[in-house]
């Protein structure tokens, strides 16, 4: 059963990892899907596979009107948007506050979160039609921190808040907003980080260890959840922040991994 027939997508950071998968099962459960991007060529790759119906925006969600476009030419191809999938986001630097300089956090929260006050401030209209919802890529560092990423577990934290104070806002709309909360997942974000490490696949072992089910799963482990929370199947559920996590959270894990990671590290230096 195709759960999402007809449905107008407009997901931003739509052109590769974690997005794309996105893409690629909403397109499944037949949704006609927006892909946003700022990235020329991530987006040039995806276009084969994007034909009409659906459509693909070359758009910084840090500059509001690049979104108010966005959001017009969407309306003006379909009529409507159902859901307003906020994806797109960047986890550069990997430095504590300190070190964190003036441009870097600001590049941090206007694209992770300026970028959702864009589509909403500029989308919502659309979805009050609809009676549509929201979904925010948060991340599990928004809950329980990370060392070396103070400014992005910051702005991942502002979007749990704000996933529920607009849940409140939009309920009398009909309009739901939630939000996916991953711990590790491998894309190109993920791979920078661990090129920029160098640790002789240490990275690896320790991201495959932090999850208690035992590895560093690929996207569509969230794609999944995400078809659920935009779909009529997930109707009575609003202002949750949904870990997909493989258990990343639970337990005393991180003491008992940084100890077994060092031995691995160990082992292969
Ligand atoms: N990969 C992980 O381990 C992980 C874990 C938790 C949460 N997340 C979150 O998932 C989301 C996607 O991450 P990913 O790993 O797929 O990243 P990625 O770097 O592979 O892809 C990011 C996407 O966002 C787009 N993007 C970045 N800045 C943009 C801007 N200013 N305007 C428009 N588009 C922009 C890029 O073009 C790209 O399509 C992010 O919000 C990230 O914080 C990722």
């Amino acid at each position: 059963m195709q759960v999402l027939k007809d449905k107008v997508i407009f997901i931003t950071g739509g052109s590769r990892g974690i997005g794309l998968e996105c893409a690629h099962k909403y397109k499944k459960a037949g949704a006609r899907v927006v892909i946003i991007s700022n990235d020329p060529k991530s987006l040039d790759k995806c276009r084969k596979d994007y034909p009409e119906p659906h459509h693909l925006i070359l758009c910084d969600i840090s500059v509001a009107s690049d979104v108010e476009h966005a959001i017009a030419e969407t309306l003006n191809k379909y009529g409507r948007i159902d859901v307003i999938h906020n994806n797109a986001g960047i986890a550069h630097p990997s430095k504590p506050i300190h070190e964190t300089t003036d441009e870097e956090w600001t590049a941090l929260f206007n694209v992770n979160l300026k970028g959702v006050y864009h589509t909403t401030k500029f989308g919502i209209e659309a979805l009050k039609v609809t009676q549509g919802c929201v979904l925010n890529t948060s991340s599990l560092v928004g809950e329980i921190g990370q060392e070396d990423h103070a400014a992005y577990a910051a702005t991942k934290g502002a979007i749990n808040a704000l996933t529920k104070s607009m849940a409140l806002d939009y309920a009398k709309y009909k309009i739901r907003v939630n939000a996916v909360a991953p711990a590790g997942v491998w894309t190109e974000m993920l791979e920078e980080w661990e090129k920029e490490r160098q640790d002789n696949g240490g990275t690896r072992s320790y991201l495959d260890g932090i999850h208690a089910l035992g590895y560093c799963p690929e996207g569509d482990v969230v794609a999944d959840v995400c078809v659920f929370l935009v779909s009529a199947q997930a109707r009575f559920i609003t202002g949750v922040i949904m870990p997909v996590s493989g258990g990343a959270e639970l337990g005393y894990r991180r003491i008992d991994q940084k100890k077994d990671n060092n031995e691995k590290i160990n082992m292969t230096t």
